[in-house]
């Protein structure tokens, strides 16, 4: 009887253990995509919505129209931040609005894609992916509450 509770609690142990390392993984997984992503923001999109993504940044006065505040993006959308909407914008697949000022972010990450990854043609698709993905995760973080 003893030995049998020392078997249980030593196994839910191990489930929890295990529990754990899995939601480290996670986190450790989900951090440098989030770094990832806001590298990209400061250098990419900042000069035109601004460091803290509100649309103030120091090219925002050349454009014909100004760049939209991306910190509202969720509350514009009733409170669920829209991903494949913005996904699409930002690689320039969706249907653009207008001039289109803003420049077409997957054919940028195509290009790269091809210097980074030159034998691996089927994994360039991949690679623009991750990258449009850290950029939403970094942006659904800046979401206005
Ligand atoms: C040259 C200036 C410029 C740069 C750089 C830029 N944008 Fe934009 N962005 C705009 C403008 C202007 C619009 C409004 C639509 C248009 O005219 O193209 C826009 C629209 C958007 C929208 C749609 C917002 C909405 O309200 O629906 C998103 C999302 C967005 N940009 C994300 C980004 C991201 C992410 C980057 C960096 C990878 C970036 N932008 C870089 C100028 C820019």
């Amino acid at each position: 009887m003893r030995k049998e509770f020392a078997m249980r609690s030593s196994g839910l142990l191990a489930q929890a253990a295990v529990l754990a390392a899995c939601s480290m993984a996670a986190v450790a997984l989900a951090q440098p995509r989030l770094e990832l992503g806001r590298r990209d923001f400061e250098s990419k999109c900042a000069v035109c919505h601004g460091k803290d993504g509100k649309g103030g940044g120091p090219y925002a006065e050349q454009l014909k129209h100004p760049p939209p505040d991306l910190t509202t993006l969720a509350r514009r959308n009733g409170g669920i931040f829209p991903v494949t909407r913005t996904y699409e914008t930002i690689e320039g697949a969706g249907k653009g609005h207008g001039t289109r000022e803003m420049p077409v972010w997957g054919l940028d990450y195509t290009i790269q894609a091809t210097e980074v990854l030159p034998e691996l043609p089927y994994n360039q698709a991949m690679y623009v992916r991750t990258r449009i993905m850290a950029l939403l995760e970094y942006l659904n973080q800046l979401q206005a509450k």
